[in-house]
Order: C-alpha cells, then structure tokens, then sequence
C-alpha cells in the first residue's frame, strides 16, 4: 500500500504536488512558534468547563443546537461589550476556528471561476483555503516596511476584480496592524471594482494598542469581521472562531455549513470560557506587556523588528533565516520560519520562556559578530 502516493489518486489538478500546512510540532523545551497564549486555562474555568461539559453530556444522544444561539448571543455580548459597537445575535456566526469560517467565507463567496486577493506575506492560510474551495488565489502586494501600499493594493483590486478581499490585521506574520483608513479605503476599492466581500481577520485584535473594526460594519454590508478564542482566550485546542458582519452574511454562510457543524462538548466549553472572559483578557495584558519587552530587548541587542500589535514579533535581519532557526533551536528555543527572507517570527510566552529566547538570540548575535 505504501507505494501508493497522493499524486498517484486522482485528486484535484490544483492539489498535486502540494503539502499540507503545519508548524513543526517538535518537543522542546521552549515552543514560540505558533501564537498561541502560553498559559493554561485558570483551574476555576477548567471546573466550569467540566460542568457544562457534564451537562451537555447528558443530550449527547440529540444533535447540537444547530444555530448555536446561546453561544452566538454570548459572543455577541462579548463583542458588543469590549468594542461599545453594539451587535446581536444576527450578526455573529461561529464556527470550528476562524479557519472554519474563512472556509465558509469562501465556499459563499469565492469557489471556481471566483478569486480572493492578501497582500502578502501574511496569514497563508487565506491562499490554502481558498485552493481548497475552488477558488482562485491573487498575491496582491506588501511594501518593503511590510505595510500595505495602499496605490498598489488599489491597482491590484482594480486590476483584478476579485471576489472576496483579505486584509489581516494585525498581520501575521508581521504583526502590524493595517490604518483604519486604509481598510476604508481598500473596501471602497473593492466595491468600486466589483462589489465584492471584504474580511478583516483580527484573529490578534485582543492585543492591537489599537482598536477593533468593528464599528466599521455599520452601513457595509460586504464587511466580515473574523475572530477567534485560540489566542486571546487562550483556547486554541477548542477550536472556536466566529464572524461578525450584517446579518445577511450570516443567513448566506448557512447556505454551506454542514448541518450540526458545531458539536455540542464545543458550544459548552465556549460558553464556560465566556463566563471568564476578565480573567482571559488579563493574561492578555501581561502578554501584551511581554510582547513590548521583546520588542525592546531584541532592538537592544541589535535586531530589527516589525512594529507589533500582536502576540509575536518578527525580528531580523539574518543572511540565512533557517540557519539562524536552526540554531535557536539548539539552546532549546523553537521560534517560527516562514519562509521569508531574512526573518523569523517569535511569540510572546511565559517571562521565563521569553528570557530562554532572548538568551538564545543574544548567544546567536554574540557568535555573529565575532
Ligand atoms: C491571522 C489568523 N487568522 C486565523 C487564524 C486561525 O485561527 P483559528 O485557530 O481560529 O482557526 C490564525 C491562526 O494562527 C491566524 O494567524
């Protein structure tokens, strides 16, 4: 049976040749690779969690509430609470991770003959995603600063008339976040161009000292904006992303969400981490506080850093990046290669964790320099 590989089934045309996506998951003692929230879940949230987990327990020969209302009115209020932008039930739609609702997205709004547009690098799941659904995928550009040029991102748009436009702020893996008024300005474009729906991915948002763009949905009804609890709320093993947009976008995307899609166990965990959201958001600000410090440091050891308003920080420059890698791996320290020339990508973890990178990269500065 080995002999026998993906390319040798008839798969897709589109999907030959290719792999999938992953992070190493290496076992070191230190991982900042993936953005994830370094703390675990509060143990009186853990108690919660089994509570409501036990109570779902009990239905669990019923399919889930297929519309999730609980949930959606509960991120609603979240929503609503921490923006002062008020929006309710019809306005949010969740999903198994925001990647879920990315697909969603774009089996609405892209799929083939259909295209979708980032400007790169940024989050590369949008590009696999939308090769998955069919849809055809535009590298619209970055500047060198790693800023979006808003006279290129405007001649791609309207060069390009695509169907459904990425703009991820903060940006990963740069980490920073896109001007109010360039989202403006890239909506207008892209409803000039076509019309066609914008999404604004603020998976990080929780950590921007800006703030969300939700106030920008009144009156823009092909305006998604897409979060999720796997950074701020630090559950990203519960695997919960949501959208808020007008509520015909939320009536369009039941157009393809596979029925019951979100299981019960999950809408009760959300639920419970809801119920914490102070406690959460409070590790976020020691984060975001840890975050600042590395900023500082790594330029005081003499790396370049991206101005970040997320959970990591992408720093350089290095003439090799993936030998560079290689040997922060060596003190025990796994940080991110994204394939971009001359930089990598640490996140924000535990102080200590982030006192082991930054030994670790003043080490590799020291041995550069001598
Ligand atoms: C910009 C961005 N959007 C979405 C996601 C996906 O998050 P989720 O865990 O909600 O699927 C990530 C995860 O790293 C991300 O970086």
């Amino acid at each position: 049976m080995s002999d026998v590989r993906i390319d040798d089934l008839p798969v897709r045309d589109e999907l030959r040749g290719k792999s999938p996506y992953g992070a190493p998951q290496l076992d070191v003692p230190v991982r900042l690779n993936t953005n994830e929230n370094p703390y675990p879940l509060p143990e009186p949230l853990v108690e919660r969690i089994a509570e409501r987990v036990r109570e779902a327990a009990r239905d669990l020969n019923r399919y889930p509430d297929r519309d999730a209302v609980e949930l959606r009115t509960q991120l609603a209020k979240y929503l609503t609470d921490t923006s002062g932008y008020q929006v309710g039930l019809a306005n949010v739609w969740a999903a198994n991770g925001s990647n879920e609702v990315i697909q969603q997205l774009l089996q609405t709004f892209g799929g083939p003959g259909r295209t979708a547009i980032g400007f790169e690098p940024s989050y590369s799941m949008h590009g696999l995603i939308a090769r998955g659904t069919g849809t055809g995928w535009i590298s619209g550009p970055r500047g060198d600063d790693f800023s979006i040029d808003l006279a290129a991102a405007e001649k791609a748009i309207a060069e390009n008339r695509p169907d459904v436009v990425f703009v991820t702020t903060p940006n990963n893996p740069t980490g920073n976040a896109v001007p109010r008024e360039t989202v403006l300005a890239l909506y207008d474009a892209a409803q000039a161009a076509k019309p066609s729906m914008v999404v604004v991915d603020e998976a990080y948002i929780e950590f921007s000292h800006g703030d969300s763009l939700l106030p920008l949905l009144q009156g823009r009804p092909n305006l998604v904006i897409s979060r999720t609890m796997s950074k701020a709320f630090g559950a990203a093993g519960l695997r919960l992303g949501y959208l808020a947009a007008h509520p015909a976008v939320v009536d369009a995307v039941q157009l393809v969400r596979l029925p019951y899609h979100l299981s019960a166990v999950t809408q009760a965990t959300a639920l419970a981490a809801l119920e914490h959201t102070g406690t959460l958001l409070g590790y976020v600000e020691q984060l975001k506080a840890e975050r600042d410090r590395l900023v500082t440091e790594l330029r005081a050891t003499g790396y370049e850093v991206v101005e970040s308003d997320a959970n990591f920080v992408q720093f350089g420059r290095f003439e090799d990046a993936h030998t560079a890698w290689r040997k922060i791996l060596d003190h025990g320290v796994l940080v991110r290669d994204n394939g971009i020339p001359g930089w990598l990508r640490v996140s924000a973890g535990t102080p200590e964790e982030n006192d082991a990178f930054l030994d670790a990269v003043r080490a590799l500065k020291k041995e550069q320099s001598s």
